[in-house]
C-alpha cells in the first residue's frame, strides 16, 4: 500500500495475537502510558487476546520531531500509515483525551479502516478561546523552562484527589522525556483541532465511551452527551479516576474494555 503524503514513520510497539487494536496515547505522553492495558489484552490465558498496537505520535517519545503545528490530521494520517506498513485493514481504534481528537480526525478520512472505537476522557468539542490562549503559554513554558515546569503544572489537573503517587511518577517520567519542540507543536495544533461534535451522530462502529468519575479536564457530563449524540453507544464512568482513568483504576477499565471487546467476537 502506498504510505499517505507527509506521514512520518512512527516508532511503535506491538504485543500479543489476535485482531488488532491500535490505542492512542494523550498529551504529552507516549504509547508506554497504555502498559496496564496491554499486560492484560495480551494474556494467553484471557478469552479477549488481541494483537496491540501502541504507537508513539510525531513529538513524542522515540518518535520523529517533524516541525508543527500537528494538526489532529497529521496524527490520524501518520497512524493509517502506520496500519498500511503493517497491513492492517481494519482496527478497534481506542484514543484517550488528544488520542480521542486524533481517533475523530480518523474517523473522518478513514473510517472505513475502523472495526470499532474507543474513546476516554475526551471531547468532541474544540478549544475555547481561553483554552487556545492556554495552549500558548504552556508551548511557551515548555519552550522557554522545559519539559519540567510544563510537567508540574499539568500533572495535578490529571488525577483524581486521592491517585496513586506511583501514577503520578509515571507520568512525570513520560512527560520530561519528550522533545519541548513536539510537544509545543502538538499543543498548537490541538488548539486548532475543529469541531467534531457534527461527526457524532455518523459513527456506525461499536462504540465505547469511558470517562473517569472524578476527571475535571473532560468530565463525565462531556462524556454522557457523546454517548446521547453516537448511535448505539455505551458509556463506563470508573469510580475513583481521574482524566487518566486507564493508569489509575486498570482493573475497572480494562474490565469493561474486556467485556466491549469479548462483544464484538460474538
Ligand atoms: C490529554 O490528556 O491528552 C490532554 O489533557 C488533552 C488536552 O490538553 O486537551
Amino acid at each position: 500500500m502506498e504510505t499517505p503524503v507527509n506521514a512520518i514513520k512512527l516508532h511503535y510497539e506491538e504485543y500479543g495475537q489476535g485482531p488488532a487494536v491500535l490505542l492512542i496515547h494523550g498529551f504529552p505522553l507516549n504509547g508506554a502510558m497504555w502498559q496496564p492495558q496491554v499486560v492484560t489484552l495480551t494474556d494467553p490465558q484471557t478469552a479477549t487476546q488481541r494483537r496491540i498496537i501502541v504507537p508513539d505520535l510525531r513529538g513524542f517519545g522515540a518518535s520523529p520531531v517533524p516541525p508543527g503545528p500537528y494538526a489532529m490530521d497529521d496524527f490520524a494520517t501518520d497512524l493509517v500509515a502506520l496500519l498500511d506498513m503493517l497491513q492492517i485493514d481494519k482496527v478497534v481504534l481506542g484514543g484517550l483525551s488528544m488520542g480521542g481528537y486524533i481517533a475523530f480526525a480518523f474517523m473522518r478520512r478513514y473510517a472505513q479502516r475502523v472495526r470499532a472505537l474507543i474513546l476516554a476522557d475526551t471531547r468532541p468539542g474544540p478549544d475555547s478561546p481561553e483554552a487556545r490562549e492556554t495552549r500558548e503559554i504552556n508551548a511557551q513554558i515548555a519552550e522557554q523552562q522545559g519539559m519540567g515546569a510544563l510537567a508540574d503544572k499539568l500533572l495535578p489537573g490529571l488525577l483524581a484527589p486521592n491517585a496513586d503517587p506511583t501514577v503520578s511518577a509515571i507520568l512525570r517520567d513520560m512527560m520530561i522525556h519528550n522533545q519541548p519542540q513536539g510537544v509545543a507543536a502538538a499543543l498548537r495544533g490541538m488548539a486548532q483541532r475543529p469541531d467534531s461534535r457534527d461527526l457524532l451522530a455518523q459513527i456506525a462502529v461499536p462504540t465505547l465511551i469511558i470517562v473517569g468519575a472524578q476527571d475535571s479536564l473532560t468530565p463525565p457530563d462531556v462524556a454522557h452527551a457523546m454517548r446521547a449524540a453516537i448511535p448505539g453507544s455505551r458509556l463506563a464512568e470508573i469510580p475513583f479516576a481521574g482524566h487518566m482513568s486507564n493508569m489509575e483504576q486498570p482493573d475497572a477499565f480494562n474490565a469493561v474494555l474486556m467485556e466491549f471487546l469479548g462483544e464484538l467476537d460474538t
